[in-house]
């Protein structure tokens, strides 16, 4: 196996800019620097108009998808509106929900796309709270445009955070545009891959002019005179925008990279017998990253350490539920832990692992990845089908939709 690792480098992730890309980045960075204008010049003007006309909303360049975030809350907190974080999130962003004074909760999540659960509707929602719905890794549910829908129906404020979304510009009503705001990230890690920054979308025109008016902390003196407090320049940098730009005009093709690679894994998978996507996790164009599901062969931790020994990247998304961290402990969901959806929650998080998923992948990587996954999971056990080898895992088997019903408001 010591050899096998010094052979292989998979990365989990890797920055593509193709080198057509890259030749006009360097023109125009080139373009930006003779110029001097590192901040509000043109590319970021070309970024926001065609990211906004991308998804018929108006679009907020800002330094990172968080100060998007933080913009945002920061607007829509301003009456200390409590604030609703499914409990899978990256603790950031509770974090800045709570640093704006508002009530945090945790939100339950279904175990086919890790999206926010629909059961939430059944919570209460008289108070009308900010919602921030996160498609994880890309992953988009079925219901999420209905659910969305049905909680803005109920007044509450959707932010969608479409970070590791990689858009489709050929269905412009997609995921982005079903909440009241959202956010892109350009981050490297990032399906668009630039060196960082952000944008807000909304459809709302003075939201966007709020957001516009935030990401700035010069031209504020009025508004500390009312007693508001602006924190840091927020606003995108030039150079961030031309690579931001041209990244998303090669949205396509990065697009396709990533559909096919898709296609390779579940082929490879099938080949395997990998019964590691669940009932209904389907390849979708938005996948920015490749979420599997260990069910009850492994846990993620111990799979990841394994695939690294293999020379083979992996990534558990988040080890443990946010409100466990010390920081966020005032927030902590009034239910024991191994009471519904916690004790769920928590398990899904243990066996759900991110393996490669980048458009330089070839073939014979992502094979190497499934063989790999198929090692470490080991327990599966050899036998022939109508003359093929195939391999099954001893572990327990997905039962869609067997979760949400045992659902309840905390
Ligand atoms: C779900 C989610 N939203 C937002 C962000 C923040 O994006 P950025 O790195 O651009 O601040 C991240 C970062 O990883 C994330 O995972």
């Amino acid at each position: 196996m010591a050899e096998t690792a010094l052979r292989q480098h998979i990365a989990l992730w890797r920055s593509v800019v193709r080198p057509d890309v890259r030749a006009r980045i360097a023109a125009d960075v080139e373009r930006v620097t003779a110029t001097g204008m590192f901040t509000g010049g043109p590319f970021t003007g070309r970024l926001e108009a065609s990211v906004g006309a991308a998804f018929g909303r108006h679009a907020v360049a800002v330094r990172s998808g968080m100060d998007g975030m933080e913009l945002l809350l920061e607007t829509l907190c301003g009456r200390r509106r409590r604030v609703m974080v499914p409990g899978n999130c990256f603790a950031s962003i509770p974090a800045l929900a709570a640093r704006f004074r508002a009530e945090v909760t945790a939100v339950p999540v279904e175990d086919v796309h890790l999206a926010v659960s629909p059961e939430v509707l059944r919570w209460p929602l008289d108070d009308r709270p900010v919602v921030v719905w996160i498609h994880h890794g890309g992953m988009v549910a079925a219901h999420a445009e209905r659910t969305i829908a049905a909680l803005r129906a109920r007044g509450c404020t959707v932010v969608e955070d479409c970070a590791y979304v990689l858009a489709d510009t050929r269905t412009p009503r997609g995921p982005g545009t079903w909440g009241d705001a959202a956010l892109l990230s350009f981050a490297p890690t990032k399906p668009l891959s630039g060196p960082g920054g952000g944008a807000v979308l909304t459809a709302d025109a003075r939201l966007a002019q709020e957001i516009t008016a935030r990401r700035s902390h010069s031209g504020q003196e009025q508004r500390w005179a009312e007693g508001e407090v602006f924190l840091r320049n927020r606003a995108m940098g030039e150079l961030d925008a031309v690579v931001a730009y041209h990244q998303w005009r090669d949205l396509d093709v990065k697009r396709q990279s990533l559909d096919e690679i898709a296609g390779t894994y579940l082929a490879e998978f099938a080949r395997l017998g990998l019964d590691v996507l669940p009932h209904g996790r389907v390849p979708q164009p938005s996948w920015g990253r490749l979420c599997v599901d260990l069910g009850g062969a492994m846990s993620a931790v111990p799979a990841r350490q394994a695939l690294a020994d293999r020379g083979i990247g992996g990534a558990v998304m988040f080890e443990t539920p946010w409100f466990d961290y010390q920081g966020l402990a005032g927030c902590r969901p009034s239910l024991a832990d191994d009471e519904q959806p916690w004790g769920e929650l928590r398990a899904l998080m243990g066996r759900t692992l991110l393996v490669p998923f980048h458009p330089a992948l070839s073939p014979a990587e992502c094979r190497a990845v499934a063989d790999a996954l198929s090692d470490v999971l080991g327990a599966g056990t050899e036998h022939h089908e109508g003359g093929r080898p195939t391999r099954t895992l001893s572990r327990v088997p997905h039962l869609p939709g067997r979760k949400s019903s045992s659902w309840s408001h905390p």
